[in-house]
């Protein structure tokens, strides 16, 4: 084994290390891009010389199937959600539900969104014109980027994002500017969360459980955010996908936080609470005027979908608090399974308090090319991932170099095959 060349990934080091682009250097020759070239390369997907790149999640699941290996690399779980739910789809179906929704959804999932907001977080959207039920978050986010940014705006997110945010954010023209999550907690140094905001800030997207990295943002960082909102006037956009997806740790909404009502956009989706991620039910909340302008591209992106899903999913949101605590329960189970795998396997494990994700670092075993050893590690010992530096741009990439994200949203018997499958990485190599 070689020694491991660790990077220096301090807090001291990386307090001026957010990224503002000046989007004149950044452009050419990319200025010539299509637009199609500008979403590629802001999700990492265009090589220097303009070859178009598969995403890793692709390479990773291909590599995969051929080696049989088990694909810890997508985030989709292997169990269905809740069978009251697709009974209630089918029943849909069958019952007629099947031409197009209104444009902002069912009034039965717009009021189900609301109540579960006001239930879980004492929040009360207006169901007729403060939410929208959108094609998946990923719709929501799209269609909110698109809403409120352009050329010369800038936006800012944390790094490592996920993937859809830095395609958008190039889509729409505006420049991203990343704050570095830093290990071992992946939280953000606060001066260089304060240094990330300008007089071009138009929005800042706050993924929140947060995507790769597994963490859950304490009181403290939501606060700061919405502090510098408040202060340059920026629309906080915040994922909450995995909102009911945290072990031991609770999930804050940023809207619940003085100040942030008036400017905060709340996006979640059906897909990760309800393992039914193939169906592309997600949602908006927030105040009216900015709900009004999502809605109004939205109408145009797809202006409606899932009809049938739509009332199934507003049954699922109604359902008693004991599927949503019974849901992150067993996933924090797996997650404990999956860890003492990679424990076992001589990474040093990042603790992951939400989502499907746990991080680790593969410096100990003296490799520190995350993404060589994605690519070795179905061949060595049967198991796929993903590297976090594909979460990142070029200078985020290079401090997160040695990092690997694993799911655990998979069956238990799945991931004591895995976790018995790393325990021989050390002997491979
Ligand atoms: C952070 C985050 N946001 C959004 C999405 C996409 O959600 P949906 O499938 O509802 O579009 C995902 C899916 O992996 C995600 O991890």
């Amino acid at each position: 084994m070689q020694p491991a060349d660790t990077p220096d990934l301090t807090r001291a080091s990386q307090q001026d290390a957010h990224q503002h682009p000046d989007p004149a250097a950044q452009t050419p020759p990319e200025s010539r891009d299509e637009p199609w070239q500008h979403a590629a390369r802001g999700a990492n997907l265009l090589g220097g010389d303009g070859t178009l790149a598969v995403t890793i999640f692709e390479e990773m699941t291909t590599l995969a199937l051929s080696t049989g290996a088990i694909n810890l690399g997508q985030g989709f779980p292997d169990q269905d959600g809740p069978q009251v739910m697709k009974d209630a789809a089918q029943a849909a179906i069958n019952d007629g539900a099947n031409q197009y929704a209104p444009g902002k959804g069912l009034p039965v999932l717009r009021q189900a969104i609301a109540a579960h907001q006001e239930r879980f977080y004492g929040l009360t959207p207006d169901p007729e014109e403060g939410v929208i039920v959108t094609t998946g978050a990923t719709e929501a986010i799209a269609a909110a980027l698109l809403a409120f940014t352009g050329p010369g705006d800038e936006v800012i997110t944390f790094e490592p994002f996920y993937d859809s945010y830095g395609a958008m954010i190039s889509l729409t023209g505006a420049t991203h500017v990343t704050v570095p999550l830093l290990v071992p907690d992946f939280l953000p140094d606060l001066g260089a969360l304060a240094a990330a905001f300008t007089d071009r800030t138009k929005i800042i997207l706050v993924n929140n459980p947060h995507n790769p990295t597994g963490t859950v943002f304490p009181r403290h960082i939501l606060a700061e955010v919405v502090r510098l909102a408040e202060l340059h006037d920026v629309v906080i956009l915040t994922d909450e996908v995995y909102e009911h997806l945290t072990f031991g740790v609770p999930h804050i909404p940023v809207a619940t936080l003085p100040g942030a009502l008036d400017r905060t956009l709340t996006i979640s989706s059906a897909g990760k609470t309800f393992s039914f991620t193939g169906w592309k039910i997600g949602w908006l909340s927030g105040p009216p005027a900015l709900v009004a302008a999502v809605r109004t591209v939205k109408q145009f992106t797809t202006y409606s979908s899932g009809t049938p899903f739509q009332g199934a999913v507003a049954l699922g949101l109604g359902l008693p608090d004991e599927f949503f605590t019974r849901a992150a329960n067993t996933l924090a189970a797996k997650k404990d399974i999956l860890g003492a795998g990679l424990k076992a396997a001589g990474f040093d494990v990042f603790d992951s308090q939400g989502t499907y994700f746990i991080t680790v670092d593969t410096a100990p075993l003296g490799i520190d090319d995350a993404v060589t050893l994605a690519r070795r590690l179905p061949q060595l010992v049967g198991v796929a991932a993903v590297p976090i530096p594909v979460f990142c741009h070029p200078e985020g990439a290079e401090r997160t170099r040695s990092l690997l994200r694993f799911a655990f949203c998979k069956k238990v018997d799945l991931l004591k095959e895995a976790a018995h499958r790393l325990a021989t990485l050390k002997d491979k190599l």
